[in-house]
């Protein structure tokens, strides 16, 4: 895959969070090319501390490097994998005809969920899982990198809602005790005969929630001892919007500068900006050398499950409405989506709502002599 220079903004989170217009206006700028051209953005003074997640990608691959039995007990299909360990070839991507993706997560919420929502939709608001022996820090450390991400990301919300002259809370305000997660990641060695086969280590896709934040990865060698990029061909690539030119799109490698992370626009986000902002497909790709593995870490947002996902009323022209309808509930779409990616059992989607053909067919079959 060739490398293309784009000219992806960065932002400075000091710049949107300060009191003065001129800055914010500054952030705002870059935030709306960002977002409307290619999905993501680089940010910088992001609070992200880089020594605490060298010592969380430490704790999470002793923690990946078990055998699989003893890792079994945190791979939790009854709740769809939406916390603990996600087991390598499970997930699929819906845009990669359904190739599990190779690698193996875990997932936490970095804040507790409020009562009514784990009524409703018990699944996407589970409790945490921990290894009962889990190595030094993965605890602290992952929920600790979802909290400062998170904060990161409401900043970023708040600069999105002034670049679309909406009110500074729309999008906070939608993300209140909404089932956020916070997942690590770790990508696995290709074997000798699987080099440069076309196998890739996350399918292209774009991401379901709202933003996601990606505090950058780093590469381990065949000794799993931690080293800088193999070669050139592994990586983040993202697509960029269609244009005239280039129906396609454009595949570009996204490295953040030196210090930054990088945030990137969900469907959520695109649904209700009408498709002003646009979520990014993005696809992981394998090295060309065999046994070398990748860490990376990522914290979605996610628009709480009671939202209505819709374009909001500004973004409401016949062809958004085109594109978006039917409105659908968040947390109806989060369990499509799971069913859709692999981690939701199919039936998943005939338990929505109102069981009343099962309801009667149980009085019809116990009532039968009246
Ligand atoms: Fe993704």
């Amino acid at each position: 895959m060739a490398e293309l220079p784009m000219n992806i903004p960065t932002v400075d989170l000091a710049d949107l969070s300060s009191e003065d217009p001129s800055r914010i206006e500054r952030g705002a700028l870059a935030l709306r090319e960002a977002f409307g051209v290619f999905g993501l953005v680089y940010v910088k003074n992001h609070g992200v501390d880089a020594q605490a997640l060298e010592r969380l990608y430490d704790a999470f691959g002793a923690f990946i490097a078990r055998p699989t039995e003893a890792k079994r007990p945190y791979g939790r299909a009854d709740i769809w994998y939406q916390r603990g360990w996600t087991p390598p070839n499970t997930e699929v991507a819906v845009a990669g005809n359904g190739q599990p993706d190779f690698k193996e997560c875990y997932f936490a919420a970095p804040y507790p969920p409020d009562e009514n929502s784990v009524l409703e939709f018990p699944n996407l608001y589970p409790d945490n899982i921990w290894p009962e022996d889990a190595p030094p820090y993965f605890q602290e450390g992952l929920l600790s990198l979802g909290r400062s991400l998170h904060e990161a990301g409401l900043s970023l919300l708040k600069g999105a809602a002034v670049a679309l002259g909406l009110p500074q809370t729309t999008f906070t305000g939608f993300c209140e005790r909404g089932p956020h997660v916070t997942r690590a990641l770790q990508y696995l060695p290709l074997k000798p005969s699987q080099v440069n086969t076309g196998i890739l280590w996350g399918e292209e896709h774009t991401d379901f929630n709202l933003l996601t934040l990606l505090p950058g990865g780093r590469f381990l060698d065949p000794q799993a001892r931690p080293a800088p990029r193999p070669d050139d061909q592994s990586g983040l690539y993202l697509r960029t919007r269609a244009t005239p030119e280039q129906p396609k799109g454009r595949l570009v490698r996204g490295v953040a500068p030196a210090g930054c992370i990088v945030a990137q626009v969900g469907q959520q986000l695109e649904i209700l900006t009408g498709g002003t902002f646009l979520a990014t497909p993005h696809v992981i790709t394998a090295p060309g050398v065999p046994g070398w593995q990748r860490q990376s870490a990522a914290h979605f947002m996610h628009v709480h499950t009671s939202t209505v996902l819709f374009p909001l009323e500004k973004f409401r022209t016949p062809e958004a409405v085109r594109n978006y309808a039917p409105p659908v509930l968040a947390g109806t779409y989060d369990i499509k989506t799971l069913v859709d990616i692999g981690l939701a059992s199919p039936d998943a989607l005939d338990q929505l709502g109102y069981r009343h053909y099962d309801r009667l067919h149980r009085m019809r079959a116990d009532g039968s002599s009246t």
